[in-house]
């Protein structure tokens, strides 16, 4: 089984993901690239560092946004992927993309979707937003990406407790340790192993849910 994984920043969940398959967590499955949209992603560095092909497609190399969408298509598709992770990845799926791979991208955010997620909700936006509003629980949510922004069928979610001093940054990294770490690596292995299946807007994860 064959993941690309698209990254924008650090690649804590691509390490996690890197680490799942060290340690047999994830079985049967190899990293065939890493893609970021931003050459100074660390994502990029920890790949190469495992020896994982490892490219850039730039928005900025190129003049029309058709034509980006076109060469992340085209990248995505030369290392023939059977399912393709987003941990991170900032800029907006292209619709072509979408309708090549229905149901075989994913797409981890941080926060219990339907809250504090769609557009302009990434980073630390997101934890931000979950202070603000005073919520004593949040998360992380992986789910399918659809042709919207956070809007596709969810797959698997974990909530973790905010507490009363948390910053922005500490309910991150608490959610990242606690929950995106955990299920972005556990959902690979269950699509991997075919035991996630999608009816509409409803996932069932064989096994789990049944
Ligand atoms: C994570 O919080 C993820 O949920 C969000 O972007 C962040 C990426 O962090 N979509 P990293 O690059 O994996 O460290």
């Amino acid at each position: 089984f064959r993941i690309a994984v698209l990254v924008s920043g650090g690649g804590t969940n691509l390490q996690a993901i890197i680490d799942a398959i060290d340690q047999g967590t994830i079985k049967d499955t190899e990293i065939a690239l890493v893609l970021s949209n931003n050459e100074g992603a660390f994502a990029l560095e920890r790949a190469r560092r495992r020896g994982i092909p490892a490219a850039v497609v730039s928005p900025k190399s190129f003049a029309a946004r058709a034509a980006f969408n076109e060469a992340l298509l085209d990248c995505v598709r030369e290392h023939q992927p059977d399912l393709v992770v987003l941990a991170g990845f900032l800029c907006a799926i292209p619709d072509e993309m979408v309708e090549a791979y229905r149901n075989r991208i994913i797409n981890i955010h941080p926060s219990l979707i339907p809250s504090f997620c769609g557009k302009g909700y990434y980073g630390l936006k997101v934890h931000e937003a979950a202070l603000e509003r005073g919520v004593k629980i949040s998360g992380a949510t992986v789910h399918f990406v659809d042709s919207g922004t956070d809007t596709g069928p969810i797959i698997m979610q974990k909530a973790v407790a905010v507490l009363p001093d948390d910053t922005p940054k500490t309910l991150q990294l608490r959610i990242m340790e606690q929950a995106e770490w955990k299920i972005l690596p556990r959902v690979i292995d269950l699509i991997a192993h075919g035991k996630v299946k999608v009816d509409g807007r409803k996932v069932t994860v064989i096994g789990q849910d049944e």
